[in-house]
């Protein structure tokens, strides 16, 4: 175990995503040659997009191959009704699955329109287990400290469930909502226990208003308080940072 998850901090964006994203397609590579798919966990928001650009791009230039790719999405809205835009299910296929040859059954996102939640959480948690466990683990951080959507509270040990989100985690959303009142209340999400299993962990943080959490994430106490915090006891987390969101290390 580490005592401190390292921080890279990259003069900007574009060059923590480049650099992040041609290691990940070495250890897709890696992976698909000793025989067996690659086990990506995949996270959704404003902070991936450059990074996801990154993926299109090594894909066409035909360093990058997601047919021997699963993945599994950390999140996604409940309640919101199918093909909503805002969805995370179509957020992904917008921003990422469209453009690259991933076969569509291997992509897996928590559905936010189940009816029986607690069976579908389980059923999320097997299917990660099936796959042999999340090789990549891709994150941001929302303002509360969140990883997924573990917002403060979150237990070390906690599973995919269903969470109640946070009001500044809503208020952040309401601009792509069109509105407060139309972003949804709850979520399910993988746990913070879920996330803490992946083997490699890549959290992503841009701009000044990520600074503050960031240090908090990285220098401040391990506390259920800032999900972020579990991190420093990963064996193989790394924080991306620009050297805004990195200012206050
Ligand atoms: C998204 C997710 C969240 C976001 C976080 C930051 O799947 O799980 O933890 O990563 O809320 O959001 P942005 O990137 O929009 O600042």
């Amino acid at each position: 175990m580490t005592e401190s998850a390292p921080a890279r901090v990259f003069a900007d964006r574009t060059e923590a995503c480049r650099t992040l994203a041609v290691g990940l397609a070495e250890l897709v590579s890696s992976i698909n040659a000793s025989g067996r798919p690659a086990v990506l966990g995949l996270a959704t928001g404003r902070t991936p997009l450059p990074f996801y650009a990154e993926l299109i791009r090594l894909h066409r230039e035909g360093q990058l191959s997601f047919a021997n790719v699963i993945t599994f999405n950390l999140d996604e809205y409940l309640g919101l009704p199918g093909g909503h835009p805002e969805s995370y299910r179509a957020f992904m296929q917008r921003e990422l699955f469209a453009h690259v040859d991933i076969p569509l059954g291997n992509v897996h996102i928590p559905d936010g329109s189940v009816t029986d939640i607690p069976a579908h959480c389980t059923a999320y948690e097997k299917a990660i287990r099936d796959a042999g466990g999340i090789d990549f683990q891709l994150l941001g951080i929302g303002r509360t400290g969140h990883i997924g959507f573990n917002e403060p509270g979150s237990p070390r040990d906690s599973r995919t469930r269903q969470v109640h989100l946070d009001p500044i985690t809503r208020e952040d959303a309401a601009p792509s909502f069109g509105g407060l009142e139309h972003v949804p209340t709850h979520a399910i999400s993988m746990g913070c226990g879920t996330i803490l299993e992946a083997r490699k962990i890549a959290l992503l943080a841009w701009g000044k208003a990520k600074a503050f959490i960031v240090k908090e994430a990285l220098t401040g106490p391990v506390t259920d308080q800032v999900s972020a915090s579990f991190l420093q006891n990963h064996p193989d987390a790394t924080f991306y940072l620009d050297a805004e969101a990195g200012a206050e290390l």
